[in-house]
C-alpha cells in the first residue's frame, strides 16, 4: 500500500491516455498541459508557434515545480520527463506511473491530431524514433502500467495501484 499523501505523476508518450485516465481516477487530478494553457493564456500549439519549443519546456519545468502532488494525480505531457531533470524531480516528489502502450496504437490515436505540435512536425518514422528514444527513461518509472484500450478498465485497474 502506498502513502496516501505522496501523490502520483502519470507519464507516457502522446496518445497513451494520461489526461483521460487521470480524470477517471479516485483522486484529484491535475493536467500539467492544461495548467500551462491556463497560466499563459495560450494553447500548447500557440506557445510552440509564437514563442518556441524551448520556451514551452521552460514553462513546463517551472509549472511542474509549482504544482505539489500532495496526494493528487498529476498527468504531465509526453516530453516532460526529458527536460530540466524533470524525471529525477518527479521521482523525488512522488511515485511515477508509466502508461505503456505499443507504438502502432499510439500513432493511430495521434496521427490526425492537429493540436499537438510534434504530430505536425514529425512523420511516422521520426515519431517512432522519438518513441524508441523516450522509452528507456519512461521505463525508469516506479510503476509500469500496461495500458488497456478501454479507458474505464484502465481506470479501474489503476485505482488499485494509486489507493
Ligand atoms: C509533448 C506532448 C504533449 C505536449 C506537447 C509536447 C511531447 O502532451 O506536452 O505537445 O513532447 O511529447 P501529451 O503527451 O499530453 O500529448
Amino acid at each position: 500500500m502506498e502513502d496516501k499523501h505522496q501523490g502520483y505523476y502519470i507519464i507516457g508518450f502522446m496518445g497513451s491516455g494520461k489526461s483521460s485516465v487521470a480524470a477517471l481516477l479516485d483522486r484529484d487530478a491535475i493536467d500539467l498541459d492544461r495548467e500551462i494553457e491556463q497560466k499563459t493564456g495560450y494553447t500548447i500549439m500557440q506557445i510552440f508557434d509564437r514563442f518556441s519549443a524551448s520556451y514551452f519546456r521552460w514553462i513546463e519545468a517551472q509549472l511542474l515545480r509549482s504544482v505539489c502532488p500532495n496526494g493528487r494525480i498529476i498527468a504531465v505531457g509526453g516530453g516532460c520527463p526529458f527536460y530540466y531533470h524533470n524525471m529525477e524531480y518527479m521521482r523525488r516528489q512522488a511515485k511515477t506511473v508509466y502508461l505503456r502502450c505499443n507504438f502502432d496504437s499510439l500513432y493511430d490515436r495521434i496521427k490526425d491530431d492537429k493540436s499537438r505540435p510534434l504530430v505536425r512536425s514529425l512523420d511516422r518514422v521520426s515519431m517512432q524514433a522519438l518513441f524508441d528514444r523516450r522509452e528507456a527513461l519512461y521505463m525508469t518509472a516506479d510503476i509500469i502500467f500496461d495500458m488497456p484500450d478501454d479507458l474505464a478498465i484502465a481506470a479501474q485497474k489503476l485505482n488499485k495501484f494509486v489507493k
